[in-house]
This record gives structure tokens, C-alpha cells and sequence, in this order.
């Protein structure tokens, strides 16, 4: 509720104004696709865990927040339960206009405690040059990282890094088919 009430939001910036479709290939708790959501982009979500995809997704469909506009972008994000490796390989050329993913950082926030109740069933897996590949064929603009300031993630696949002062992550932008970062202020 913060995110999507504040001013601001450096992930909603690198994706811009206008209305995207987007894959995010790593659900977890879904914070991300709601904010993604309730900026009017049209979210589908992918986790590879089957509890977390239970819960979350049930909790996306059926928990009301008491606040209709949050309730219906809850309502609009389409889960699926499939790991993202899998799922890439099987989509069609620029079938999304963003993928984002968000695996599990390399160390740990002391201070980010969100997905503490699902961490023990997290999916480890770190982003492959073969998945990176795929997501280049899939995805039709951007693709979007968010990754610990150390995470070698920038680099290895030569991500544009936002560098965000004072906090422990940051995103990194891939941009396809010539597509401008004009809204990005990291802050
Ligand atoms: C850091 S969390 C994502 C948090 C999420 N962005 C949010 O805002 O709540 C990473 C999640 O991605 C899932 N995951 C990791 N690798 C995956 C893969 N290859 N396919 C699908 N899900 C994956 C993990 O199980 C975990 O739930």
C-alpha cells in the first residue's frame, strides 16, 4: 500500500507511462505485480513453488483489502504455477512487452523481512545466460532485474544498473528493440 499510495516508484519509472503487458517471472509474494498491477500494466506472474503459488494466488483472487481499486488489481494479475525457465521456452517471440524478474538475492536484507514466511520454499535458482536468452526472444521492449547492489547479475548479463544511493538493491534495465529509458529517476 505504501508503494502504490507514494508519488513515486523507481520500478513503475523504468517501465513508464504507458500501459504494458508484463510477465513477472518470479511471483514470490507478489508485491511487485501489485504495484505493477494497480499502475494499470496488465500482469502475469509466474512462481515455481506450489505453496507459494497457492496461497498468494488465492489470497490475489479472493482476500479483500477493503479497498476496491486495490481489490481489482489484485484481481487482474494472472498467476500461474510454472517455473519461468519452462514457460519462456514455450511463449511465442514478443509475446510481453516487459519482463521482470526478481530471484532471490545472493545475500541476505536484514532489514527486508516480506518474504520471510516463504523463504524456506523459495526457489534458489539464479538467472542463466539461457533464460536471459529466451527472455530476449519473449520479451518485446525491456527487460527489468532487481538484484542486490553486489549481485554480479548487472554485469554478467549487461544490465543498465539504476543505481539507487543508500539502498541494498537495485534494478537493472535491458532495453530491446531500441526502446528509450526517458521516465527513469532513481532516487
Ligand atoms: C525474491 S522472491 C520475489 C519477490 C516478489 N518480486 C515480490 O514482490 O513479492 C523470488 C520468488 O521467485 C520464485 N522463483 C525463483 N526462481 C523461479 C523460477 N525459475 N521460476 C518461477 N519462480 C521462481 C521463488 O520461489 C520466490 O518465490
Amino acid at each position: 500500500m505504501l508503494r502504490i499510495k507514494s508519488a513515486r516508484d523507481p520500478l513503475l519509472e523504468i517501465i513508464g507511462r504507458k500501459h504494458q503487458t508484463i510477465l513477472d517471472c518470479t511471483m514470490g509474494m507478489a508485491s511487485d505485480s501489485l504495484v505493477m498491477a494497480s499502475a494499470g500494466h496488465q500482469v502475469t506472474a509466474l512462481e515455481s513453488q506450489f505453496l507459494t503459488y497457492f496461497i498468494i494466488s488465492r489470497g490475489l483472487a479472493t482476500f479483500d483489502s477493503g479497498n476496491p481499486e486495490l481489490n481489482k488489481a489484485m484481481q487482474s494479475i494472472k498467476t500461474i504455477h510454472a517455473d519461468s525457465l519452462d514457460f519462456l521456452k514455450s511463449a511465442k517471440n514478443n509475446a510481453y512487452d516487459v519482463l521482470y524478474f526478481d530471484p532471490m538475492f545472493s545475500e541476505k536484507i536484514t532489514e527486508s523481512t516480506n518474504l520471510d514466511g516463504l523463504i524456506e520454499l523459495a526457489n534458489q535458482q539464479k538467472l542463466t545466460q539461457e533464460m536471459i536468452a529466451e527472455a530476449k526472444r519473449v520479451a518485446r521492449e525491456k527487460i527489468i532485474v532487481k538484484a542486490h547492489f553486489r549481485d554480479k547479475v548487472f554485469e554478467e548479463f549487461v544490465f543498465e544498473r539504476l543505481v539507487r544511493p543508500n539502498q541494498k538493491f537495485h534494478y537493472g534495465v535491458m532495453r530491446l528493440n531500441g526502446s528509450l529509458l526517458t521516465e527513469v529517476k532513481c532516487e
